[in-house]
């Protein structure tokens, strides 16, 4: 067994030694500037940590674990392009830092490079392995477009949401957990179970990060503060609020987020202060402990011995717990 620190390092170290640099240079300069940025690498770190769960050689896991971190780092790209986010890791985004061609192309690239690394793996699994990260792939681009869809819609359901969240993000912490457990030739219903608690855990994760956006600290999120509310976005929060806003807060709610006219940063204060006296951070934090419970309590009856979880157990808690 590998402790979660060394297998953290481990993953760490494939990509500095992986050198990312070709020609033309302006196609390559922004990628190696996200992969050198790091971020958590919680889905490569994700599938070691179940190849080693289920017995097998994390070694011949760290290539297509590569694969979903750059497929991951792809998606980013193409998501700030449209949240129109100046932000990320601190850092400005690519298509701030550049322009929108340039995140979209670069993108691309990184969408060709997470197959490559994907498909490093033994062929006798490979169609198993790529049958995976094409279904997950496909549906992390439908979870984006409603994602957009919902901005501009008013009929948005919290189910809508969950159903939104799963495709966008929990879809890919599930894949990665299943990658490791496949490349650990792990019983197929163990793999299936540990899938499900990837589900549970990856919609914890997205509902902290929707939390964060809203009362995070930049200088540690990393993130621009209030995008979610800015673009409309229907996240747990906003549809929580309006559904036990009454009266004065359900029309300032309304004001806020449908008077184009307001400027963006009193629309911000306004609602954040909405939020704040309807209690939606606390409605929130007890929607995030609900799927983390699930999460769980699939982990407690997955066949494995107990201390074998322990590593496990330890990122997800960091990942529900985490503010940045
Ligand atoms: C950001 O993912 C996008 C979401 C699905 C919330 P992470 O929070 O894992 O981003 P990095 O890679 O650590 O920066
Ligand atoms: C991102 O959701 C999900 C994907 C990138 C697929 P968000 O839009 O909330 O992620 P951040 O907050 O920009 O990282
Ligand atoms: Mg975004
Ligand atoms: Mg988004
Ligand atoms: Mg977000």
């Amino acid at each position: 067994m590998y402790s979660l620190e060394s297998i953290q390092h481990r993953i760490s170290t494939a990509f500095t030694c992986t050198q990312f640099l070709n020609e033309p240079v302006k196609l390559y300069e922004p990628i190696i500037y996200t992969l050198d940025q790091g971020g958590k690498r919680i889905r490569p770190v994700l599938v070691l940590l179940a190849c080693d769960l289920f017995g097998g050689d994390i070694e011949k896991a760290v290539f297509p674990a590569m694969g979903l971190e750059i497929f991951h780092n792809f998606t980013l790209l193409h998501d700030d392009i449209m949240d129109n986010a100046p932000l990320r890791r601190g850092k400005e985004t690519v298509h701030k830092k550049w322009n929108d061609n340039t995140a979209i192309l670069s993108g691309d690239t990184m969408f060709v490079l997470a197959y490559e690394y994907v498909a490093k793996t033994d062929p006798a699994l490979l169609p198993d392995v790529l049958r995976l990260f094409n279904d997950t792939a496909r549906k992390v681009c439908e979870g984006q477009q409603y994602d957009m869809n919902f901005e501009t819609q008013t009929n948005i359901t919290i189910d809508k949401y969950m159903m939104m969240i799963q495709l966008k993000t929990a879809v890919l912490i599930a894949c990665s957990l299943k990658l490791g457990a496949i490349i650990a030739l792990a019983d197929p219903v163990d793999a299936e179970n540990i899938y499900d608690f990837g589900i549970e855990l990856g919609l914890a994760f997205q509902l902290q990060d929707d939390y964060l956006d809203a009362f995070g600290d930049t200088s540690v999120f990393g993130k621009e503060i209030g995008g979610d509310i800015i673009t409309n976005k229907k996240t747990f929060l906003f549809l929580k609020a309006f559904e036990v806003a009454h009266e004065d807060d359900l029309i300032q709610l309304t004001h806020y987020f449908y008077s184009p006219e307001i400027p963006l940063t009193e629309k911000i204060f306004g609602v954040t202060r909405i939020y704040q006296k309807l209690r939606i951070d606390e409605y929130t934090r007890q929607e995030i402990e609900l799927h983390f419970q699930q999460a769980t309590r699939i982990l407690d009856t997955l066949n494995v011995k107990e201390e074998f979880k322990e590593e496990i157990r330890g990122l997800s808690l960091g990942m529900v717990g985490r503010n940045k």
